[in-house]
Order: C-alpha cells, then structure tokens, then sequence
C-alpha cells in the first residue's frame, strides 16, 4: 500500500562502521536505496513464511539490477525459532548458493528475522556485509539499530550473539500497515521506553499521539519512529558495546525476559512483556526513591492505553528470581536493575531481594 511520507535519514555514528537510518514510506521497492552499498554478485534475502508473501518480491525485484543473482530463504515465523537449528538454515543456504565474503545478507521481517540475519553476516567466513529492512514497529523503533545479534538458548534469552553493525537500515513504514494490532503494540513498548529513559518531552508527546500511533496515523508513525532512531543513534554511539550508558536501553527488559522464558518463547511478544516489565521496573524505581508514585501511575496508563498488559504473570518470586540471575547484566549472581533516578534519566543497579519480592507481589496476577 503506497504510503507518502518523504523520507528522513538519522545517522549512527560509529567511526568506520557508522551507517544510515532511512525512514519513509515505499522504502524497501525503490532501487535507488540500494546504489551505496559495495559491490557485490550475490545478495541473499532472509525472511519468513509471514513477511515473504507480502514484501519479498518486491525487494528481491528492486535488488536485481544490482546483483547477479538473489536468493530468498524462508525461515519458520516466531520467536520459538530463533534458535540453533534456525541460524543452521541461513548458512546451509550460503553455503549451497556458493556466497562468498561479498554477498550481501538482507533481512527482511521483524527482530526475530533482524537478530538471527545480524548473527548469520557476523559469522559465516567471519562477516559478510548486511542490511536490516525492519518491517514491525518494533524493529523500525529499537531491534534494527545498534548492532545486537542474537538467538535465544533455552536457558535464557538473547544469549548467544554478537555485536555487529548493519551497513544500512531501512525503515519503510507502509510495512506497518499489514502488521497486526498486537505486535504494533508489542513496538509501542519500546518507543513508550525512550521518554522515561532518556526524553521528557518524547514522552509528552507519546502521551497526546498514543491514540494516533495505535490508529497507525502516518505522520505520527515517522515522527515516533525518527524520534527512537535518534535517542537509539545517540545512545549507542557513546557506548557501542554496552558497557555503561547503553544499558538504560534495557528498561524494563530484566523482568520482560523473565516473563518471556519463563512463559516459554511466545506465549507473550517480546515487546508485551517489555511493556509489563517497565511497570514493573518502575515500580522497584519508586521504591528505591527515584521517582515517586504519580510518575509510575502515569507510565502505568500509558502502557495500557498502548494495548499492552500491564500485571505479570504469577510464576513464583523464586522463580522470577532464577530467571533474572540468568540476565546479561548479571554479575557474580547479583541481579542487575535498569531503574529511573529521576524521570527522564536511568540507572542500572542491584536492589535487595526483598525488595524485588515485595514489586512482584503488587505486580503479579493473583
Ligand atoms: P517478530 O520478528 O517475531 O515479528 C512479529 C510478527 O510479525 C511475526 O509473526 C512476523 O512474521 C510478523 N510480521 C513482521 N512484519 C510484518 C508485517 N509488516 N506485516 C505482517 N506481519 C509482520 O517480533 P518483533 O517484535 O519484530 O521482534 C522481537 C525480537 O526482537 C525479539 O526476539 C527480541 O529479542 C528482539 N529484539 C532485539 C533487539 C536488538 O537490539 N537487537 C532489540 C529489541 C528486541
Ligand atoms: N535493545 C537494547 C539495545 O539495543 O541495547
């Protein structure tokens, strides 16, 4: 569906690995977005059984003017795939169309398709170039940007991967328009997270366009996508590899993993489970003196007005307790908080158990 919103470009600054952000509509068709990238003879384009149907011929057309030969590989939809066996398919692929250190990777889909791509370019014959085409909101606004790649382990989340940027990154926003009302909720999660964290003012204006965004309104849709990219370019441009500032970006994210593997992997969207766990997180902020309740009262509405739930589900405190030492900011057993200090500005920092227990005991389903 044609979508006329004039492109932007937000620029991540890297040094050598410094890459655009294009947003607009009708993105992902025009071959002219496509003439920066190096040469190359093979492009392969990753996708799945969802989003292939509905995009990939018009990137793989858009493409063949610039390579020899396209390939389309088909992954199995969902986050219970982002496994092993799955990233296996991405290199049996390369590996039968003889791609050699060239060929590009694009991954077309959302951030289960993004992360697994990412991870595939950064190890087959030790990185190939590759480009994110981010088709869900919550891709365009957070998964497609900075260079995380992972797949999940069955013990914990996200835990096998590596850092490795995209040479480009292409957000076309008329994909939104087929994207299903919970997993566009899923990404307002993670543009809801920008304003607590980092922008007073980006959450003032989610707060008068929420109802906009879930309406899929296209000028509010580039403006909150362009305003994450930002606040994501700025924040990893300071701490690539996350070993300090960029870790705010996990708000939420240290009881929303809990939810999603303790639920098992896609039971609830990673971006609902983000959602719930920023109430949460912001609840251990109230109690540890950084913002007080009429601030988690309203970060609480907000998240609801998105579509997005906001009691967890009853495991046990014990439970939720061994799922969180398994998070990557762990460290010697200590779990580690991304907390707000005040509104606006976060912190990562442990908290007593009790303490933890007595904010799953508020936030938890009966
Ligand atoms: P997803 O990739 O599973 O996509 C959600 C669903 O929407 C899928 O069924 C997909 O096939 C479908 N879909 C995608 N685009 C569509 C479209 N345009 N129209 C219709 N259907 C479409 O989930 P997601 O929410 O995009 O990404 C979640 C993943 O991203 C998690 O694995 C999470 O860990 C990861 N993530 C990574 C980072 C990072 O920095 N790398 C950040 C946040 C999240
Ligand atoms: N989504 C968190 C990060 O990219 O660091």
């Amino acid at each position: 569906m044609p979508l006329s919103v004039p492109p932007e470009r937000v620029e991540i600054q890297l040094g050598e690995r410094s890459y655009p952000i294009w947003i607009g509509g009708d993105l992902l068709g025009d071959p002219s977005n496509y003439l920066a990238l190096a040469a190359a003879a093979t492009a392969l384009i990753v996708t799945n059984t969802t989003v292939a149907p509905l995009y990939a011929a018009t990137l793989r057309t858009a493409l063949s003017g610039r390579f020899r030969e396209v390939h389309v590989l088909e992954l199995p939809d969902g986050e219970a795939h982002k496994d092993w066996k799955t990233l296996n398919l991405i290199f049996d692929a390369l590996l039968s169309h003889g791609s050699d250190r060239k060929t590009v990777l694009f991954a077309l889909g959302g951030g289960v398709v993004g992360d697994m791509t990412g991870f595939a370019a950064a190890s087959y014959m030790r990185g190939v170039p590759f480009v994110q085409v981010p088709t869900t909101l919550l891709a365009q606004v957070d998964s497609s940007v900075g260079g995380k790649t992972a797949i999940n382990h069955p013990l914990g989340k996200n835990m096998i991967g590596a850092f490795y940027q995209p040479q480009l990154v292409l957000c076309d926003l008329a994909t939104l328009t087929t994207l299903p009302p919970r997993e566009l909720s899923a990404g307002l999660a993670e543009v809801i997270k920008y304003g607590p964290i980092y922008d007073m003012q980006f959450l003032a204006w989610v707060e008068a366009h929420i109802d906009a965004l879930v309406a899929r309104e296209p000028a509010a849709l580039a403006y909150a996508v362009k305003r994450s990219c930002e606040i994501k370019a700025a924040v990893v441009g300071q701490d690539e590899r996350e070993t300090g500032l960029r870790a705010i970006l996990n708000f939420g994210h240290t009881f929303g993993h809990a939810i999603e593997s303790g639920l098992g992997y896609g039971e609830w969207l990673h971006g609902e489970a983000v959602g719930c766990g920023m109430v949460m997180a912001a609840h251990l902020s109230e109690r540890l003196g950084g913002i007080d309740a009429a601030f988690v009262q309203r970060l609480t509405t907000l998240i609801r007005r998105a579509g997005l739930p906001v009691v967890a589900p009853a495991f046990a405190a014990e439970r939720y307790l061994e799922l969180m030492r398994i998070d990557k900011k762990s460290e010697a057993g200590e779990i580690r908080f991304v907390v707000l200090d005040k509104p606006g500005s976060a912190i990562m920092r442990g908290a007593p158990d009790a303490m933890v227990r007595e904010v799953l005991a508020q936030c938890c389903a009966a």
